[in-house]
């Protein structure tokens, strides 16, 4: 009940619709719903430093665009220049959405997994190519597994502000470079991949990656 109260306060009324029709596990849908909480705020506060606009969680529709991209939509957008990008990301019981002006071209993105969570090698092996996987014996005793983390995130977070996602694209988002002590990890992106998503300005992403709260974070805007 109290979730049917917070869903019917914060959708628009086709999310709504979606929410009510939307088949699969009651965790699947309520991931699917603080993910949305998470998009609305993220889009709200930006709007309103931005342009100084005042809206409500309702107000804001997150959209999927052809490629599962969520897109920020609604009456409002009419009234600002430029609508800001929306990323989210959910593992278990938590959400997170980051959203941003759009600068240049490109968004933002953001990729969260628990820091327990081991990768398999076989899982490894097909996620990473050669140059990246030469990374990880590079990588001091004790962190490794935090980095493949890291690097899983930056690449899903890259994968976020191309509109690609990473399904299908394990050479054509690449990480070339990573800082240990800083996080920060740079992504490149295929001339191909650049193409066929012409939002995006620039070839290299570069995504800042940390630990907090149990979670290994990727996010770039
Ligand atoms: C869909 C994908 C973008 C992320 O999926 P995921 O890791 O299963 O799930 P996350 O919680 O991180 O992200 C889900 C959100 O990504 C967003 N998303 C989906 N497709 C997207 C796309 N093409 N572009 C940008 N964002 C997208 C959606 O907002 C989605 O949330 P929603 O369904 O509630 O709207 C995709 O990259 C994927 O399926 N990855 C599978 C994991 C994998 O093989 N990773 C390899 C790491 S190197």
């Amino acid at each position: 009940m109290y979730r049917n109260i917070l869903a019917d306060s914060v959708l628009s009324r086709e999310e709504r619709s979606t929410w009510q029709n939307m088949k699969g596990s009651n965790s699947w849908r309520n991931q699917w719903l603080r993910g949305r909480i998470a998009a609305k705020e993220a889009v709200r506060r930006s709007v309103q430093d931005e342009h100084d606009l005042a809206l409500f969680p309702a107000d804001i529709e997150i959209v999927p665009d052809r490629h599962g991209r969520p897109m920020a939509c609604g009456m409002w957008t009419s009234q600002i220049a430029s609508t800001p990008s929306v990323s989210i990301a959910h593992t278990g019981d938590v959400a997170v959405a980051v959203a941003g002006r759009l600068v240049h071209g490109g968004g933002v993105g953001i990729d969260i997994e628990r820091i327990e969570r081991v990768i398999p090698e076989n899982v490894v092996q097909y996620a990473f190519c050669e140059q990246e996987r030469i990374l990880i014996p590079a990588t001091p005793d004790g962190l490794r597994q935090e980095w493949i983390l890291r690097f899983w995130c930056a690449k899903e977070a890259a994968g976020k502000i191309i509109g690609s996602g990473i399904i299908g694209q394990t050479g054509n988002i690449r990480i070339e470079e990573r800082r240990i002590q800083s996080g920060k990890v740079t992504v490149s992106v295929a001339e191909k991949l650049a193409r066929k998503f012409k939002d995006l300005k620039k070839k290299t992403i570069r995504v800042a990656t940390f630990q907090s709260d149990g979670l290994v974070v990727g996010i770039s805007c």
